[in-house]
């Protein structure tokens, strides 16, 4: 027989306190499952509401890009100072050890390479496979008004299907082909058809007038951080994103690229998480990189 439990008086059922039940934190995500919002805490801080996903991904189309030739060597050393990786299934399994704290969205399209029509692109990973890994968000890649503009939208709405029956979130990134203008107008058409048709946040670039994107669209977005750029500029561009509503970045290049990555992503989350200024954050980089270098 167990032992009696205590007596009625000895309990405590905290009586004038009142249960609370608080909305979810991240924008358009407050009717979503109980493991489809832990999967989005973990990517979004809570304290913040905001996210750095470091983007890793970029070899599943270009191969050995510049500054990702060694992922063990080059990128592992990061992984503390992001909240999420951004990454393929292959490199997880054999590059990312499972004792990582990171929550991992994985890159779930693909199939062209660098070499061929890039939009041409399925679903490149099954979400039994996603959640065997434990991933947190599953990444597609929407090519609005591009040449297979159908084709990877419907990439996209299989996999909020699939995410679905899971609890799996799924990312919505647009991508921007040769031939189309990178500017609000677009993007905020982009953006706004990722979220119409079920991802639960989106990927895209910061152009002027980003407020507008995110304003029209009623989920969360992180911008992309593109081409290398001057530190400083990096660092504005994250600034300004996150003053005209953004909910983080996803960024690779103008981090692994970088001259001292530790000491870029230290200074872009003094941006996202902590509020920081752009030259103030390019001072906190200065500084890092000088007690490395010292
Ligand atoms: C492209 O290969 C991927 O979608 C990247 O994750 C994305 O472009 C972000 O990386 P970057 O900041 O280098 O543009």
């Amino acid at each position: 027989m167990p032992e009696a439990d205590a007596s009625e008086a000895q309990k405590n059922y905290h009586l004038d306190v009142p249960q609370t039940s608080d909305a979810f934190f991240l924008k358009g995500s407050n009717c979503y499952d109980w493991g489809f919002k832990n999967r989005l805490a973990r990517i979004f801080n809570p304290a913040s509401g905001k996210t750095v996903m470091l983007a890793f991904d970029h070899g599943y189309f270009q191969g050995p890009t510049t500054g990702l030739e060694r992922i063990d060597v080059s990128i592992l050393p990061l992984a503390p100072h992001a909240d999420a990786l951004m990454l393929t299934r292959g490199i997880l399994r054999s590059i990312i050890p499972p004792t990582v704290r990171n929550s991992v969205v994985m890159r779930s399209s693909g199939g062209p390479s660098i070499l061929r029509e890039l939009s041409d692109e399925r679903i490149a990973v099954d979400v039994e496979d996603a959640v065997r890994m434990n991933v947190a968000a599953m990444a597609v890649q929407v090519f609005i008004g591009g040449e297979n503009e159908t084709q990877t939208v419907h990439n996209m709405t299989r996999l909020v299907d699939a995410g679905n029956r899971f609890g799996m979130p799924v990312l919505g990134v647009t991508a921007v082909g040769k031939e189309l203008t990178r500017d609000a107008r677009y993007i905020g058409l982009a953006t706004r058809i990722c979220a119409e048709l079920g991802a639960a946040f989106v990927k895209t670039y910061f152009v002027p007038g980003f407020e507008t994107v995110t304003a029209a669209c009623p989920v969360p977005i992180v911008i992309a951080g593109g081409k290398k750029l001057p530190e400083l500029d990096a660092l504005q561009m994250a600034r300004d994103a996150i003053d005209q509503g953004a909910s983080g970045v996803d960024m690779g290049r103008n981090i692994f690229q970088s001259d001292a990555p530790a000491a870029m992503i230290e200074a872009v989350r003094g941006v996202v998480h902590d509020g920081m200024g752009a030259a103030a954050a390019h001072e906190l980089y200065e500084t890092l990189k000088a007690e490395r270098d010292g």
